[in-house]
């Protein structure tokens, strides 16, 4: 095999992957899946040689070898376990899950079939991000010790009132205390760590904008290493102000990484013994890092948006199928990028108390 066969479930976020698709030598798109049959129109005038579905089990039934999973965060684990059992493999959209158990549900449908899984964190494929994991991997940073991210965008009109019917953003985001979108922020970092989080302490702001809402405005979720180490994420889904989503900072014993705070901002390291002291060098003078991938990606095509990585990310994937090895966000990378965020709930709940994250890895 030296391409991979593709169907994607959910013709929202779906078809930005549709777009992406396109810079895939090793995917081929062949299916999109919707129950909304003008979502599924759209698509399909910009892509007329898709075959269309509004049925899940119809396109399961089909001839693709893989499903990309981006239907809403809460069925994600029951789509990407109808898939396993259909025998494809499965790029599932983020959060893995939306509580513990169906963690644990989805992690023994993932260990009982012979298929690929893979949490679609296309965060951590960013082309700054990969600069800062290049030097990571080369040592530069030294020990790792403190990261930290920022996840803030005023998405308040993103949630409808729970009176005007099920949204799934609203019940997942908006009435429950707590990170439930953590991956993106913890995703990268947990990358650069290289190790899980045992521990979640989580704070919250109060909610001073939507009366019906339970989440905070901000929420802190402070997560403990399995060494020791440590991470604070700031979540804000409801405060009026610029919008700030992908902030990151990296601790090392022997260097610095800061992403912008904002527009007029830079992405900035200081590495010990080589930046002059108390300045900053632009991480962008650290291009040789990339990872061969990114440096195959023309000047033209660079996109250092969010979504500028889902090509590679997509890539990675293919590769994992055609040469049969092991994802590189498996089942337990995505469970324990997942997971603390769902018992920062827990934590928010009980007034901050310290609440351990399942440990994954000992049932692979
Ligand atoms: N990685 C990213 O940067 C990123 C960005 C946006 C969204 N997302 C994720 O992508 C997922 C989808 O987000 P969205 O904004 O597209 O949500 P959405 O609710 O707008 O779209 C989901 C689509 O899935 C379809 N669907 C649900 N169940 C179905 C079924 N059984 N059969 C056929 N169709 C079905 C719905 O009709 C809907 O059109 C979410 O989990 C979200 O977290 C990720």
């Amino acid at each position: 095999m030296n391409s991979v066969r593709f169907g994607i479930l959910g013709a929202g976020r779906g078809s930005d992957l549709a777009q992406a698709m396109h810079h895939v030598p090793t995917a081929e798109l062949v299916a999109i899946c919707d129950e909304n049959k003008e979502r599924l129109v759209t698509v399909a005038d910009k892509l007329p040689t898709l075959k269309t579905y509004n049925s899940w089990a119809a396109m399961l039934d089909s001839d693709i070898d893989a499903v990309i999973v981006a239907s809403p965060m809460p069925l994600h684990v029951q789509h990407s376990i109808d898939a396993l059992k259909a025998g494809k493999h499965v790029l599932s959209e983020v959060t893995a899950a939306t509580s513990i158990e169906q963690c644990w549900q989805l992690l023994e449908a993932v260990l009982s079939s012979n298929r690929k899984y893979m949490l679609a964190s296309n965060y951590c494929y960013m082309r700054s991000w990969s600069i800062v994991m290049g030097l990571v991997k080369a040592g530069k940073f030294g020990q790792i010790y403190y990261g930290e991210a920022d996840q803030i965008q005023d998405f308040k009109a993103g949630f409808p009132h729970p009176k005007q019917g099920y949204n799934w953003r609203t019940e997942e985001l908006a009435l429950r205390r707590g990170h439930h979108y953590i991956t993106h922020d913890l995703g990268p970092l947990y990358q650069a760590f290289g190790e899980r989080i045992t521990q979640v302490v989580c704070l919250g702001s109060g909610q001073h904008h939507l009366s019906w809402a339970k989440a905070d405005d901000t929420c802190i979720v402070l997560c403990h290493t399995e060494q020791g180490k440590l991470i604070r994420i700031r979540l804000d889904f409801f405060s009026s102000r610029p919008t700030n989503f992908v902030y990151y900072g990296l601790q090392g014993t022997d260097a610095c990484y800061e992403a912008p705070r904002g527009p007029q901002d830079q992405h900035k390291i200081y590495i010990d013994g080589q930046t002059p002291q108390g300045t900053w060098q632009d991480l962008w003078e650290f291009k040789d890092y990339l990872p061969d991938a990114w440096k195959q990606v023309s000047e033209e095509s660079v996109d250092d948006s969010y979504n500028g990585g889902t090509p590679l990310m997509i890539e990675d994937f293919s590769c994992c199928i055609i040469e049969d090895r092991r994802p590189p966000i498996d089942i337990v990378d995505a469970l324990n990028m997942t997971a603390p965020g769902l018992v920062s709930e827990i934590s928010r709940e009980r007034g901050g108390i310290p609440v351990d994250v399942p440990d994954f890895s000992k049932s692979t």
